[in-house]
């Protein structure tokens, strides 16, 4: 079965160059001069349009349970909504819970994943009780494929690990050559900023804001990246939204530290004035860290072009506004984390490109080929070459579109970026070899996803 895409421009990281793509069965055979080959069983014509390695979001949660409830979209709708963006791969975050085992936890996110997915997908997986067994887990887990450990200094009695447990993971991921990736927000003097608003009455949705100022984001990455040093492992930060956040990785990183981070579509776009959303509004906002002031947003875009932000991810997490923000009206503590965006990060950096904000490049790079070597799937993924999966998207940088909850597919009954007016569009989308969208819809299916078993990180000084 041969696929032939012809006429586009081919992107990578480098740039765009006038070339042909021959998929065979899942992978790539072949990048040609244009008009080298002119047969196939099915020929796309890409004139005009980019051809682009498909994106790959390395921060989702799919059904992902939190403070009673759990996150909307399933694993099939979320990788359906996926594929529908552009996205051809997920990473995935398995939680475990206080008192269990990493193994059981892989073991329930693969029930919940495996046979449900519309395009492949792994995990990174949450350590929320450090101790020697979870610690040994580890080695295990890196051999099952999930070479990257979350771990949180927010949410206490949560997901929260003191600097000793974070040391001790830490000398572990040096030891196997795993990754700690850092929920860096100072969630012990949160959690005292929050008890004072609402003793004073103070329960909106802006308040999540105000009680988690950039500048304890900023502590606590600063912390992060010095128990790093200490141990020597590498260390990634994620949705990362702060500018004091980025000054100290970008300062790390001029160190040559391993010091990674990545943020997310909402920080660049979104703003602390969105939380102050009238009744109730606010709640559809409420995402850890929190949409800060207008300011640090060109910060995050230069922090892009420079690589001190290396990889976009969405930090998917999606709540309905009716049944489940619901649960925190009256009090901001309450209101379930997260906000939609699976499905629009591809579009959304490419406003970047057309802002003038990055370059083409810096948009394959950041959306797809540099998390396919930070979290071990290159060449495999993350660029179009000969023997890499075929997972191809076909964009149309002319289109336009108009974001909205009732015309996305995520599901969720919001959509933070209603209304948003873009240029550019996905056309079609190939998830190895197997074209998932196309403009008749959706042609693919939800058993198609396959687990991903990720090596190393492949991007250390
Ligand atoms: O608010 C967020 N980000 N929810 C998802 C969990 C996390 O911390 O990434
Ligand atoms: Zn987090
Ligand atoms: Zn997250
Ligand atoms: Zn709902």
């Amino acid at each position: 079965m041969r696929t032939l895409i012809k006429g586009g421009t081919v992107l990578s990281p480098a740039g765009g160059v006038a070339a042909d793509v021959l998929v065979e069965d899942e992978r790539v055979a072949a990048v040609t001069a244009p008009g080298l080959f002119d047969t196939a069983d099915t020929v796309l014509d890409a004139t005009g349009k980019y051809v682009l390695p498909g994106g790959i979001d390395a921060h989702t949660h799919m059904e992902m349970p939190f403070g009673g409830t759990f996150s909307s979209d399933t694993f099939a709708t979320g990788t359906t909504a996926a594929a529908w963006g552009g996205t051809t791969t997920i990473i995935d975050f398995a939680v475990q819970a206080k008192g269990t085992s990493l193994a059981s936890t892989l073991d329930k996110w693969h029930e919940k994943a495996d046979g449900n997915c519309a395009v492949d997908y792994g995990f990174h997986m949450i350590v929320s009780d450090v101790n020697d067994s979870t610690l040994k887990e580890m080695e295990s887990c890196v051999d099952a494929g999930v070479s990257s450990f979350k771990m949180f200094m927010a949410y206490p009695g949560v997901f929260y690990s003191t600097d000793g447990e974070i040391l001790r993971a830490m000398r572990k991921a040096t030891e196997t050559g795993s990754m700690i990736m850092m929920h860096a927000e100072n969630g012990i003097a949160i959690d005292q900023l929050v008890a004072q608003a609402l003793a004073e009455g103070k329960g909106d949705p802006v308040q999540h804001g105000l009680t988690r100022p950039s500048a304890l984001e900023g502590e606590a990455t600063s912390r992060a990246i010095t128990l790093a040093r200490v141990t020597g492992s590498p260390l990634y930060i994620v949705h990362l939204s702060a500018a004091e956040a980025l000054s100290a990785v970008a300062a790390a990183r001029d160190a040559g530290q391993n010091v990674f981070a990545e943020t997310c579509p909402q920080y660049l776009y979104l703003s602390i004035e969105d939380l102050a959303r009238p009744d109730f509004e606010g709640a559809k906002y409420v995402a850890s860290p929190p949409l800060r002031e207008k300011k640090h947003q060109a910060d995050l875009w230069r922090g892009l072009r420079t690589n001190d932000l290396s990889v976009v991810s969405t930090d998917h997490c999606p709540f309905c506004f009716k049944d489940q923000k619901e649960l925190g009206r009256g009090d901001f503590s309450k209101i379930p984390n997260g906000i939609p965006g699976v499905e629009h990060r591809m579009d959304l950096l490419h406003q970047g490109v057309v802002a003038g904000e990055i370059s083409l490049g810096r948009w394959v790079e950041a959306c797809s080929t540099t998390p396919a070597r930070m979290f071990g799937l290159y060449p495999r993924k993350g660029v179009i070459a000969p023997g890499a999966d075929a997972d191809i998207v076909i964009y149309d940088p002319a289109a336009t579109q108009t974001l909205s909850a009732e015309t996305h597919h995520m599901a969720v009954d919001y959509s933070a970026y209603e209304g948003f007016e873009l240029t550019g569009k996905v056309e079609t989308v190939l998830s190895r070899g197997k074209v998932v969208v196309s403009p008749s819809g959706f042609s693919g299916g939800t058993g198609h996803g396959r687990f991903l078993s990720r090596d190393l990180c492949q991007y250390l000084n």
